[in-house]
């Protein structure tokens, strides 16, 4: 008899299901075709459109007073839903909230597939991101992780039109389409994270980055486990010691056509699964989400996808981080001495403070590449989801300049970012007695003493560090997030790169 090896992972798992489909047409419309269901915006103050067919009171009785972000679904003798979508005080939607309007409509209709979004109040709005916001909107918020139920959850959406009397319709479906490219690249890096730790790891992080690679544009290089031996990466190596998976350092390289503006790199934490280590973590239900901490090299490499499809002009490199972090025998022990990159000894104080170890080896190796900035991102402390919760991302950085650069891109795009202070009075937490510095800081200002560590490693090159420990997962379905992975820093990064020039 033959006896087949048990195999935890089906052969047919792809590590982003969500670039198997087409996705739904999307279309700026002169009048509507036929629709499932047709959400209609409508303000909280003046007239109703007459596509609800009802008066405010009635709409008042039922409990929509046109608030944005709210809906009501409204049964007709049709067939078709009418959603009443809140609008806010007439033409006082800006880009977020037309984005959360979309997103709240889908929401609305979940059951249907073919939708209309009669929209009204949109002068003071560019009708390119019009488009983007729009499609970010619908899109974001629809998604779903199913690839690995027995049976779909949701309706599958075909169609969007968007009614939008006086917007340049050409100028809105470019925008669109620039919405998609995002979108695409965000629900990437969802499905990343939402993937289970041992359907993916380092190695097949590795795989996924070079077949993306291939259909998207740039340049992937794996390094194993001997090349991080040979290029001395102590830090990276000293976290994967405890795991039965190899490590992998995935450098991504994206050169526009024509001389580069500047040449930006992009660090990520790719801990594919941080059970703390020695340092264990308590079996808590917040370290099942243990498998997105690798949330910063997904949101990384799912910038590359749209780098060119959206026209960068500037070179970007960019560092991705990737093994587990496991106890075992031949784990990394408290105490121990990592020798990395640069040169500089670790003394590892507690074996859960990972993510600072992997990220030094490749924020030298940037610094190294001769970058003029460096962004890195990271689900690093449990301290960012503490001080600012699940929508805010703390931001730290030796160069005003760049965070300004990586706070505006933020606003953009809808994530939340708030800058803390580099508080170097707090620089002795992390001296050492045996070693140059210690991966440990005080009880207090955890993320900035993390972020002290990580300073040391640039030098003098322009430095921004997100910490996205909050803002990687949700735990409920809210506007543009859907729960689970949010897929935080892509679309942000991807601004940031469009715009990105040497100083
Ligand atoms: N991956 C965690 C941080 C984290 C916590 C991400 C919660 C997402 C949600 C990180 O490696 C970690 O364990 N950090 C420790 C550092 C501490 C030991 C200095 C933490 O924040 O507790
Ligand atoms: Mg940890
Ligand atoms: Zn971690």
């Amino acid at each position: 008899m033959n006896h087949e090896p048990y195999k935890l992972i089906p052969e047919d798992f792809s590590p982003v299901p969500s670039l198997d489909g087409t996705g739904p047409e999307l279309h700026f419309v002169d009048g509507f075709g036929t629709l499932d269901a047709i959400g209609v915006l409508v303000p909280s103050e003046g007239d109703v459109p007459a596509a609800v067919g009802l008066h405010r009171e009635t709409l008042e009785s039922a409990g929509f007073d046109g608030k944005p972000g709210t809906t009501l679904q409204l049964a007709n003798a049709s067939g078709t839903l009418v959603v009443a979508v809140g609008g806010g005080k007439p033409g006082s939607l800006d880009s977020d909230g037309w984005r959360k309007a979309a997103a709240a409509l889908v929401r609305a209709t979940q059951k249907h597939s073919r939708i209309g979004f009669e929209l009204s109040d949109t002068a003071g709005m560019d009708a390119e991101r019009l488009g983007q916001v729009l499609a970010e909107g619908v899109l974001l918020a629809r998604y779903n992780y199913d690839t690995l139920k027995s049976k779909a959850k949701g309706t599958p959406l075909a169609e969007v039109q968007f009614l939008a009397p006086g917007v340049d319709t050409a100028a809105a479906e470019r925008g669109v389409t620039t919405g998609r490219v995002k979108v695409r690249a965000t629900t990437i890096a969802r499905d990343l994270c939402n993937a289970p730790p041992s359907h993916l790891t380092a190695a097949g992080l590795a795989s996924a980055a070079k077949e993306l690679g291939e259909r998207f544009g740039f340049g992937v290089e794996e390094f194993d486990k001997q090349q991080l031996i040979d290029l001395r990466c102590g830090g990276l190596l000293g976290v994967n010691a405890g795991s039965a998976q190899e490590p992998r350092m995935i450098k991504l390289t994206y050169q526009p056509e024509g001389s580069p503006t500047g040449h930006l790199g992009l660090v990520g934490k790719g801990i594919m699964y941080d059970s703390g280590g020695v340092s264990l973590k308590p079996s808590d239900p917040m370290h099942l989400l243990m498998k997105m901490d690798m949330g910063g090299a997904a949101a990384v490499l799912a910038v590359f996808t749209a780098l060119r499809d959206l026209g960068c002009k500037a070179s970007v490199s960019g560092f991705l981080m990737c093994t587990d972090n496991m106890p075992s025998g031949s784990a990394y022990k408290l105490g121990d001495v990592l020798t990395t990159r640069s040169g500089l000894t670790i003394e590892v104080k507690n074996t859960d403070a990972e993510g600072r170890l992997v990220m030094c080896d490749a924020l030298t190796l940037a610094v190294e590449d001769g970058v003029d900035g460096i962004v890195d991102i990271a689900t690093l402390t449990g301290a960012a989801l503490m001080s600012l919760g699940q929508l805010t991302a703390p931001v730290f950085g030796n160069d005003q300049r760049l965070v300004d650069l990586v706070l505006e891109s933020g606003g953009r795009a809808d994530e939340q970012l708030w800058q803390l202070p580099l508080e170097r009075a707090y620089r002795p937490q992390l001296d050492s007695d045996v070693a140059d510095i210690s991966n440990l800081g005080g009880p207090y200002a955890g993320s900035t003493t993390a972020a002290l560590f990580l300073a040391e490693f640039v030098g003098e090159t322009p430095w921004a560090h997100i910490d996205i420990a909050g803002t990687m997962q949700s735990d409920k379905d809210d506007a543009w997030r859907s729960k689970g992975a949010t897929g935080f820093g892509a679309r942000l990064l991807i601004d940031l790169a469009l715009g990105y020039s040497a100083e």
